[in-house]
């Protein structure tokens, strides 16, 4: 199916909480079949040793893949349908492209947390987007509990602007030999927002976690501050999110590019199919 016109996916009352929010849980949005193709098509992203595949601190239990809509059939596919590319297209209001992917896994025990932080910072300050209109889309592969690890939302502090204060010098812990760009994907932030700060807006704005059944997809803005706790329960938590963004506002940063499978040079607008 080919969306003609880009305002068809999401409804006003979604996209006004979007706007008012931050973000907007769709619950079970994709069938279930799908969600089972990408469940089997993740066992096999998360097997492949690769330099895109980012490990927990233990260094045995995977935590991130990037990039997999450019390697597998199946991703791809998905991340080009109505449901994820056409909403993504009517909250930013043109044409999409991905500019990442990743499936980030919060396995069952041992799944590490996502300190408070913000998405924009990193794709200023790294990848050179100059406007924050981009929007993150993330498919819940397993129910999201309370539990397992959920995202957790400051409603409305998409329109703080950028709060990161610090810049956090030398490699995160764990990850001494690992390339410059990973201290951007661990479970401590480079980009620090101070907890007086998150204090502050937690105080006026309160605190949301997104729960929901696996095929469940959450829109969430690059500047919302979130953060996610470690998975402590026997159930994993793994996601698959895709982060669109508008085709006018591309990466321009030239010195020091992170890799492909992290921030995409190619701004081919998204064809949607379903
Ligand atoms: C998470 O998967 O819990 C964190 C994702 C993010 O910070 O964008
Ligand atoms: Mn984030």
């Amino acid at each position: 199916m080919q969306v003609a016109d880009p305002t068809t996916v999401l409804d006003a009352e979604a996209l006004a909480a979007y706007r008012r929010d931050g973000f907007h849980l769709a619950e079970n949005w994709l069938a279930a079949e799908l969600v089972q193709q990408l469940a089997a098509a993740a066992t096999g992203i998360l097997g492949q040793d690769s330099p895109r595949r980012i490990m927990e601190r233990d260094g045995v239990t995977v935590r991130s893949v990037y990039g997999p809509h450019q390697t597998d059939p199946v991703v791809a596919r998905t991340c080009r349908r109505a449901e994820l590319a056409g909403a993504a297209m009517d909250i930013i209001g043109e044409p999409v492209y991905i500019h990442q992917s990743k499936i980030n896994v919060k396995a069952a025990f041992v799944g590490d947390q996502w300190e408070w932080h913000q998405d924009y910072i990193y794709w200023l300050h790294d990848d050179g987007i100059h406007n924050p209109d981009l929007v993150n889309v993330a498919v819940f592969l397993d129910e999201v509990t309370e539990f397992n690890g959920p995202l957790t939302f400051v409603p409305g502090s998409h329109n703080e602007g950028v709060l990161a204060a610090t810049e956090k010098q030398g490699p995160p812990m764990g990850y001494e030999d690992a390339p410059q760009w990973v201290s951007t994907l661990t479970a401590d932030e480079k980009y620090q927002v101070r907890p007086d700060v998150i204090a502050r807006l937690v105080r006026t704005n309160g605190m949301v976690s997104p729960k929901g059944p696996a095929g469940s997809v959450l829109f969430f803005h690059p500047n919302i501050l979130h953060a996610s706790s470690q998975n402590i329960s026997p159930f994993g938590r793994t996601t698959l999110i895709t982060v669109y963004n508008g085709v006018s506002n591309p990466a321009t940063s030239t010195g020091n590019p992170r890799p492909e499978f992290l921030a995409a040079r190619d701004a081919t607008p998204v064809r949607i199919n379903s």
